[in-house]
């Protein structure tokens, strides 16, 4: 049987453009004792992809090859198994790159309760989900009382690290690119405030809706919200760095703040990635697979159709038109 399946044939210059893909037929392979076949019904689409398009090696994860199928991760169906830990009909996410089947050995594979959708598996329990559970319970500490600004806040990430906020007690701002996404924070998710990163009177709109300062920033975009948002911290204040996208298209970096500001606060700022902590995945799913159970997390999946959609559907990130987890459905 043949499958469809999309080659990175070439790097982005430095933008995504339709000429970076090939689309090919591969054959389903035949397992050998271990494997799996897994049929993917759902496929996420991440900022992150642009980077593992680029030539860069010394970043987190390599690159992808050139000529190999493009990474991605995803939710699926065994379809053929050979493999007693993962029989026929288990339901499963992991990196399944963008391809109809992905040949498994078990490793890294998460099995998905049957009560759970597709959807909310890869909108709370896979990436954005364990994210933000990692940046904010993890590494920033919140302490209830405490005031969280969260950038990107209507994105996946963004929206869940901030509910996780609202949950442990924080005051919640979030800061997004249009009037819906900040009505959806406050309106349905309970944030405290959302301000427009692009206003010309952002610094005044911080410190309206942020009076006592900000304890925790969680960062995820980058521009103009970081140098406010930094101007804003409290003393002891944690900023955790989750992405920066407002960057990944620009062929130089935006200089960043100065380091004064973290003597004078005492600041403690954290990168982190998730793949350093791929053995931790299943536990944080667990953890925040229990608020979802407990209807504490709401979502909204933004889901194109057709693996072809990928191609032109990434761009959605970059422009702000994705209204949640942005995912393709097969
Ligand atoms: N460290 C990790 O392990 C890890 C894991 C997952 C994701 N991330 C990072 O987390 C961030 C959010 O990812 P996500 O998957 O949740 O994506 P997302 O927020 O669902 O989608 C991307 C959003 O970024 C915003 N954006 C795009 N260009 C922007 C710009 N120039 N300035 C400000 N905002 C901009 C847009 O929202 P608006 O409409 O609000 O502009 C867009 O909808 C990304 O930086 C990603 O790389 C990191």
């Amino acid at each position: 049987m043949q499958y469809t399946a999309i080659r990175l044939v070439k790097r982005p210059e430095p933008l995504i453009t339709p000429d970076l893909f090939e689309i090919v037929k591969l054959d389903t392979p035949a397992l050998a004792e271990g494997q799996l076949l897994i049929r993917q019904t759902h496929m996420s689409l991440d900022p992150a992809m642009k980077g593992w398009m680029s030539a860069d090696r010394g970043s987190y994860i390599p690159p992808v090859e050139l000529g190999a199928v493009m990474r991605s991760s995803g939710f699926g169906e065994v379809v053929e198994s050979r493999n007693a830990r993962f029989p026929v009909g288990t339901r499963v996410m992991g990196m399944f790159g963008w391809a109809e089947f992905a040949l498994g050995d078990g490793t890294r594979l998460n099995a998905v309760s049957p009560g759970i959708p597709a959807e909310a598996a890869l909108c709370v329990l896979a990436l954005p989900g364990v994210t933000a559970w990692h940046g904010l319970m993890v590494l920033a500490e919140p302490k209830a009382g405490e005031t969280l600004l969260v950038s990107g806040a209507a994105g996946s990430v963004g929206s869940i690290a901030g509910q996780l906020g609202k949950i442990v007690g924080l005051r919640v701002i979030g800061s997004a690119g249009s009037r819906e996404k900040r009505d959806w924070l406050t309106g349905e998710l309970g944030f405290d405030a959302a301000l427009d990163y692009r206003s010309d009177t952002l610094k005044e709109e911080l410190a309206a809706a942020a009076p006592d300062g900000v304890d925790i920033y969680f960062e995820n975009t980058g521009g103009p919200i970081q140098f406010a948002a930094y101007q804003r911290m409290n003393a002891h204040g944690r900023i955790v760095v989750c992405g920066m996208i407002s960057d990944y298209n620009n062929p130089a970096p935006a200089p960043g703040p100065n380091w004064l500001n973290i003597i004078r606060k005492r600041l403690t700022i954290r990168g982190f990635t998730i793949p350093d902590h791929w053995d931790e995945v299943p536990a944080m799913s667990r953890k925040i697979g229990e608020y979802l159970l407990a209807g504490k997390l709401r979502y909204r999946a933004h889901v194109l159709h057709g693996l072809e959609s990928a191609i032109d559907g990434i761009h959605l990130l970059f422009a702000g038109g994705n209204q949640g987890k942005l995912m393709v459905e097969l």
